[in-house]
């Protein structure tokens, strides 16, 4: 069991299960219906906490009942929410359409809420944590969270997730130690993913690189070495929801436990696509040897 400290941003999800994506300027109506905590360092924090880590969240929650009823869902999920910081403003939210039949997710965020400050950081007692998790966001006060996160560090790691292109967000990537670059990242700079993590591996040898690229697998690239992992073969998709948090969430169980980047990225992929076969993100890991 490690204590973990993942920041980044926690949501509502208005999720909707529609037989196929609709057509614009259509009207249809939904299978199913919920409501739930999302935001990549919710979700990640919450399939953590599933691994038998001690994890908890540094996020921006709003006040008043719509956030202090996401502080309540998370403290459901034994997701500790003490480094949360309160601040005036609207509850993030996104409204999602899940389609039944291509099993894909498609996402409108809106948010209108003030981003984590480093002086908020700071209050946190950072010593505390076996782990440091970064979402890749916010980038004008991103490297500050990680310069705290390494000062407050005798040798605990610090990863940082790469998902969105953000302009500024570049200068975090010497600050960790892991980094998780996805598909849109990657593509900025290369039409391939071999020759991203060629080019990720030359540039960061003694960074631990993940690279997520949906149907062709991922890869890890650290001190020279190069592996990809497949994906596996007849995977039935029914829900990318969250997809890319269990990814990460399983890396950093699979490197916190000690397991070499090759296998931890095999776990990894593993748990990405326990998430793809099932709805939601309960039970990710039962049957399954944490
Ligand atoms: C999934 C997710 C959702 C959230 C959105 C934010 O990875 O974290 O839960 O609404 O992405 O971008």
């Amino acid at each position: 069991m490690a204590r973990i400290l993942v920041t980044g941003i926690a949501t509502i999800d208005h999720v909707l299960d529609v037989a196929e994506y609709p057509a614009e300027d259509t009207e249809s109506r939904a299978l199913a219906g919920a409501s739930t905590p999302g935001g990549n360092a919710a979700n990640t924090a919450r399939i953590l906490v599933q691994a038998g880590h001690r994890a908890d969240l540094a996020a921006v929650i709003a006040l008043g009942p719509d956030g202090e009823a996401l502080l309540r869902m998370l403290d459901g999920f034994a997701v500790g929410v003490a480094p949360c910081a309160r601040h005036a403003g609207r509850t993030p939210v996104s409204h999602v359409l899940r389609s039944r039949r291509s099993g894909s997710r498609t996402i409108v965020h809106y948010r209108d809420l003030p981003e984590l400050t480093a002086a908020e950081f700071h209050r946190i007692e950072l010593a505390a944590y076996d782990w440091f998790h970064f979402e890749g966001r916010n980038p004008s006060e991103l490297p500050a969270l990680l310069r705290a996160a390494r000062a407050a560090a005798v040798d605990q790691p610090v990863s940082l997730e790469l998902e969105k292109p953000r302009a500024g967000l570049d200068a975090a990537i010497p600050l960790a130690d892991v980094l998780m670059f996805s598909r849109d990242w990657a593509r900025t700079r290369a039409e391939q993913p071999e020759a991203f993590i060629d080019w990720a591996a030359q540039r960061h040898p003694e960074q631990v690189q993940t690279l997520t690229w949906g149907h062709r697998g991922a890869w890890v690239a650290y001190r020279g070495d190069i592996f990809h992992c497949p994906p596996s073969a007849g995977l039935s998709i029914r829900d990318s929801l969250g997809a890319g948090d269990s990814f990460n969430a399983g890396l950093i169980h699979a490197l916190v436990s000690g397991q070499p980047p090759e296998s931890a990225l095999k776990a990894a992929v593993r748990l990405a696509e326990r998430k793809l076969s099932q709805p939601g993100l309960d039970g990710l890991f039962t049957g399954l040897s944490r």
